[in-house]
């Protein structure tokens, strides 16, 4: 039977691929930067730029269909997602890496129909890797099928977590918290590549056996999440449970065994949810 969304996604994967395009080139020039929440939370006319072109493109070809983007949102868009064939765009995930020429920097689109995501595009545009992922048919890395590594043991592990562009004093408490925890159960070691795009991706690859964050969008994680579970990982909530990708909080694993264990050493908090009135 002929996959209803394949044409969707074959347009995600070009999109993706022109607006790589885009943020090498920009790389090229001066990049002002503005802010956001926070001082620390950025923000460039490349963002801006990238996301304008993703949702005029689609809109071109898909003109029923319904957007949540980064810097829509940022400009006052709504952030609700509905049972409508809806395109979650992160136009640079990794904006601090842009910025500063860090070189994981991902375009990252998911797409949800029914409130479940059908595909994931993550293109990480410095490495030229495609990640890509249809639900029940896998994932991939330029073609190539992805699969989440057999590591049972968290001690022979390594965990990827971010520190995120809250500097609250009570949530860095925890943050730090989460991570000695983590870090001392003991883990082989812990890393960040700047982006809870790549970062996921690197649990698809096997590379790294779990990614947690609390603080995340639902634009950083709606791609990644399908690429983790069409690779054979597990989502979770930071407190066990199901993830809500609304909520601004993940665990993407390798297995149940280490999701279960890295919620164990997670002091929790609740950001206010992205699809907060
Ligand atoms: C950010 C990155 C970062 C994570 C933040 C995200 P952005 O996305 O994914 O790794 O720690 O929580 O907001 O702002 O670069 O799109």
């Amino acid at each position: 039977m002929a996959d209803l969304w394949q044409d969707a996604m074959d347009h995600a994967v070009a999109i993706a691929r022109r607006a790589g395009e885009v943020v090498r080139e920009a790389l090229q020039d001066d990049r002002k930067v503005m802010t956001k929440s926070s001082s620390v939370d950025l923000v460039t006319q490349t963002d801006q730029k990238v996301e304008q072109l993703i949702i005029q493109s689609v809109k071109y070809k898909f003109p029923t269909h319904s957007f949540i983007g980064e810097e829509s949102v940022a400009a006052g868009e709504p952030c609700v997602l509905t049972d409508r064939p809806t395109w979650i765009i992160d136009p640079i995930d990794g904006t601090t890496n842009f910025v500063h020429a860090f070189p994981f920097v991902a375009i990252s689109i998911g797409f949800s129909v029914n409130k479940q995501i059908e595909f994931g595009v993550i293109y990480s545009c410095l490495e030229d890797k495609m990640y890509t992922a249809r639900r029940g048919k896998g994932a991939f890395c330029n073609g190539e099928p992805l699969q989440v590594s057999d590591r049972e043991d968290i001690k022979q592990s390594i965990i990827a977590t971010e520190f995120g562009s809250s500097r609250d004093p009570e949530a860095v408490e925890k943050i730090f918290s989460s991570l000695r925890n983590v870090l001392c159960i003991p883990v082989h070691g812990v890393r960040g590549a700047g982006t809870a795009a790549i970062n996921m991706c690197h649990v698809a690859s096997g590379c790294v056996e779990a990614y947690y964050e609390i603080g995340i969008h639902v634009w950083d994680v709606a791609a990644g999440s399908l690429v983790v579970s069409e690779a054979g990982g597990v989502l979770m909530d930071v407190e066990g449970g199901a993830v809500d990708l609304m909520s601004r909080r993940i665990v993407a694993a390798n297995s149940r065994t280490i999701a279960e264990r890295i919620v164990k050493q997670i002091d929790s908090f609740s950001p206010l949810r992205d699809d907060a009135p």
